[in-house]
Order: structure tokens, then C-alpha cells, then sequence
């Protein structure tokens, strides 16, 4: 393996990106991926809207081979305590028409289509609807005190309330709908699907020490804390059979003092793929170092060495990348054998035609993501996303109906200062803005 900084080689990086990439069966045209992204705008009940289709369907056109259903959800509980809402639901048998009609109108744009299934919110669960957050432990996140995202303020941080203890049959009850979900993606016609374990949600909470303070059998060893989220991928497996990809979003590194670094969940991560992981979306930090998470440089990740650690711990499944722009970086890490394609999110918000540019040696003509992280303000006050680099982002379909972004902002900020006085600066720049 070269041992030469990422970024150092400018050569053939088109021609690597644009080489195809198989897992289980299924055939990526090119090292593009639209990462997920919970800016779908589905229906109120969950269903997907034309929006949804009209966004995913953009981002095929502009070349990417695969595209994730962000932020769906496998459970009621899921629904109900999303701290981003409305989400798409795979638990309503009911919906596999809409779903598979998203699934078709993307292929017939030219890119494959993976289910994100969030099986519930963990520590990041909003009390809501007589449902308290459940997870490994009752450690609360707190964001701000470590980093946040550039352009993004919380006054004095934000605490989250501590988490119910999950019972060793909630783990299951998770566990059981999260196979229903998948049996409802693949009859819908998805070409694969994730499972969400990462940034503080529930599977992620069991990963690290940090999070996880169990002396049952969930908690301890690398290989207990693997537990829940191996018998979630085993059960998974057994449901869909061999022949269909199955991935984990797993986060890599806590970049928190006395957190587990990325040879720990890379340790974690071996003892999870042998009951069937085909790929792995590697996710840096966590909502409690969330600047590294939604970081605005180019390939940090590789720099942490991160996918390096997971490279080494699992083998040869396929790694995808977060947060490298930089062509020739994504390109170099994947020559280099410890990366097998980019997924992107905000580049792909600011420029849908970003891999095509890139594939087709136009990258003079590359719309940058200014990291202004608008985007993630909004998302996080729950208004319906934009961006300022592309004024056709949410509004995709003619069909674009907008939520009104006050009456949301209430919903999700009400009771906490922190975010009513980022919600209310949004809304007052809003105003100002007509
Ligand atoms: C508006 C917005 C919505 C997001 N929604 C999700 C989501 O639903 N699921 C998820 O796993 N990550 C979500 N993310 C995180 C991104 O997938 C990605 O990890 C992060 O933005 C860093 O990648 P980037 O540098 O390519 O933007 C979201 C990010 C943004 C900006
Ligand atoms: S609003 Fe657009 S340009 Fe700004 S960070 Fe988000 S995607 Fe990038």
C-alpha cells in the first residue's frame, strides 16, 4: 500500500471513479454514491411524494450509480420520535407500491437504490408521543462541547435527557422490525439496503464504551457490544437470503476524549461481518463531535486513517467514503486499496452533475459546496432543506409542496432554548430575506 499523502496524484482519477464496482451480485456503474440524505420531503402519512422521486431521480441523471433513501424509518417508534420528521416508513406493507415506484423511476434514470433503515433514534430519540428515548445505556449526548459543524452555533450546548435502558426484548422487538423493513424493501424492489448504526441512533449507542455501560452480555467486550447489531444482520440476512447487499453505517471514531478511537469500532466492525455485511459506509464521529462529522475538508477521514483501521480489521468488503470532494483524493484512496467509492452528500445538494462533471474532465465546471452548512441548520430546525448553491434543490418535482417552515420549527424546537434561538434567528433571516 503507498504510503504517499492523499491528494499527491492527479493522474487517471476520472478513470478510477468510472470503473464499476460489484457487491453481492449487484453492479455499480461507476464510485458514486448519494449519500443519505433526510431532505426527501415525503408524505405526511410517510409515504414517498414526487419530490422525493423528482430529488432522488436528479442525482441519478447527474451520474452518480447508486442512491440512499435517507432517513427512513423501520418502526413506529422510529416515526414517532424522529428528530427530523416526516420520514419515509418501511413498516406499512401497505406502501410497497409507492416504494417500488420510487425504486423503478430511479432505475430508469440510471442508478441503483439502498434502503437507510433507522430502526429507532436511541439517544437522539425525541420524547414524544408517550415514548421515552431507549438505548444501550442512559448517557445523554451533548453537542457543542467538542466541535460543531462550521457555521453552525448552539448557545450553550445542548443536552439531550438520559436514555431508557434498553430490555433485552426491546433489543429484540427492534430486531424483528428491522427484518420486516427489509422484507418490505426488497419486495419493493430496492437493490439493497443499510442498516443505521451510527451518530448516537440506537444500534450505535451499543458500540462504544462510551455510550455503553452494560455488564449483560450487550455490553463489556468488543465482541459483546457487536452484539445487538450482529444478531440485528444475521436475522436480516436470513430474511432476504444470501443474494441480496446488506450494509451497516457505522460511525468510525468518537473523537471524544476517553472515546473509542477507529481501531475500536474497526474491532468492533470484525466481529459483525461474518453474519453478512456486504459493504460498509464508514460515518466519521458522532452528533457529540459533530464539526468532524459534517466537516468541511476533504478526505479528513483518510487522514484520521480510518478507513485504513477498517480495511485492515474486515477485509475486503467494500468501504465507502464520506466527505472527500477532492476527485483525486477519492481516486487515490481507492487505487491504493483502502476505500472502494465516494459517497456524497452536500456536494451533491450544491451540484446533482457533480460525477458527471468529474467523469467527464469537466471539473472547471463543478458547482463547489461553500460548507455554509444552511443545509444542516435547516435540517436540524426541521425546515424543508434548500441550498443557496442550487435554487432548484427542493423544489426538483413541479409538484414541490412546502411545509411551512414555522409551524415546524415549533413542533421540533419548542422546550429547547438552544434550538428556539437558532430557529428563531432562522426565521427572522427568512424574513428578511422577503
Ligand atoms: C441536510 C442533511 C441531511 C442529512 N440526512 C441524513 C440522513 O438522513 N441519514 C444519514 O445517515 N445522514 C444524513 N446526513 C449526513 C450526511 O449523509 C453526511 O454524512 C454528512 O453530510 C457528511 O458528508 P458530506 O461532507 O458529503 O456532506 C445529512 C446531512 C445533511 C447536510
Ligand atoms: S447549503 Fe448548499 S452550499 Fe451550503 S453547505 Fe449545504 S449543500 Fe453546501
Amino acid at each position: 500500500m503507498s504510503k504517499k499523502p492523499y491528494g499527491s496524484s492527479r493522474a487517471s482519477a476520472a478513470k478510477v471513479l468510472g470503473e464499476s464496482l460489484t457487491i453481492n451480485g449487484v453492479t455499480l456503474k461507476n464510485r458514486f454514491i448519494l449519500g443519505p440524505m433526510a431532505v426527501l420531503q415525503p408524505l405526511e402519512d410517510g409515504r414517498p411524494s414526487d419530490q422525493s422521486i423528482a430529488f432522488l431521480k436528479r442525482r441519478a441523471e447527474g451520474g452518480v450509480s447508486l442512491v440512499f433513501v435517507g432517513g427512513s424509518v423501520a418502526t413506529q417508534r422510529a416515526w414517532d420520535e424522529s428528530p427530523f420528521a416526516p420520514n419515509i416508513r418501511f413498516d406499512r406493507e401497505e406502501f410497497i407500491p409507492d416504494l417500488a415506484r420510487l425504486v423503478e423511476e430511479v432505475h430508469a434514470s440510471g442508478a441503483l437504490v439502498f434502503a437507510q433503515i433507522f430502526p429507532s433514534f436511541g439517544r437522539m430519540g425525541i420524547p414524544r408521543n408517550g415514548n421515552w428515548p431507549t438505548a444501550a445505556s442512559p448517557v445523554p449526548v451533548t453537542i457543542g462541547e467538542h466541535g460543531l459543524p462550521d457555521n453552525v452555533y448552539i448557545p450553550g450546548g445542548m443536552t439531550t435527557p438520559p436514555a431508557h435502558e434498553a430490555t433485552a426484548d426491546y433489543i429484540k422487538e427492534i430486531e424483528a422490525a428491522v427484518v420486516i423493513a427489509a422484507r418490505i424493501a426488497r419486495a419493493a424492489g430496492f437493490d439493497g439496503l443499510e442498516i443505521a448504526a451510527h451518530m448516537c441512533y440506537f444500534y450505535s449507542s451499543f458500540l462504544s464504551p462510551h455510550a455503553n455501560k452494560r455488564t449483560d452480555k450487550y455490553g463489556g467486550s468488543a465482541k459483546n457490544r457487536a452484539r445487538a447489531l450482529r444478531d440485528a444482520v444475521h436475522a436480516v440476512r436470513a430474511e432476504v437470503g444470501a443474494s441480496f447487499p446488506v450494509g451497516l453505517r457505522m460511525s468510525v471514531n468518537d473523537h471524544l476524549p476517553g472515546g473509542q478511537d477507529s481501531e475500536g469500532f474497526a474491532e468492533v466492525a470484525s466481529h459483525i461481518v461474518s453474519a453478512g455485511v456486504d459493504f460498509i459506509a464508514l460515518t466519521d464521529a458522532n452528533y457529540e463531535s459533530m464539526g468532524h462529522n459534517v466537516t468541511s475538508i476533504s478526505g479528513s477521514m483518510l487522514h484520521h486513517g480510518e478507513p485504513q483501521a477498517f480495511r485492515k480489521a474486515v477485509g475486503n468488503i467494500p468501504l465507502f467514503l464520506s466527505s472527500t470532494t477532492s476527485p483525486e483524493q477519492a481516486a487515490t484512496a481507492i487505487a491504493d486499496g483502502v476505500a472502494d467509492a465516494s459517497m456524497l452528500a452536500r456536494q451533491l445538494l450544491a451540484d446533482p452533475d457533480y460525477p458527471a462533471k468529474v467523469l467527464g474532465g469537466r471539473e472547471s465546471e463543478i458547482v463547489w459546496c461553500d460548507h455554509s452548512n444552511s443545509c444542516l441548520r435547516s435540517l436540524m430546525t426541521n425546515i424543508p432543506v434548500t441550498c443557496h448553491k442550487n435554487p432548484e434543490m427542493g423544489s426538483e418535482s413541479p409538484q414541490a409542496t412546502r411545509v411551512k417552515a414555522k409551524q415546524k420549527i415549533m413542533v421540533w424546537a419548542s422546550g429547547n432554548k438552544p434550538l428556539m434561538s437558532i430557529a428563531d434567528r432562522l426565521a427572522r433571516a427568512r424574513r428578511s430575506h422577503h
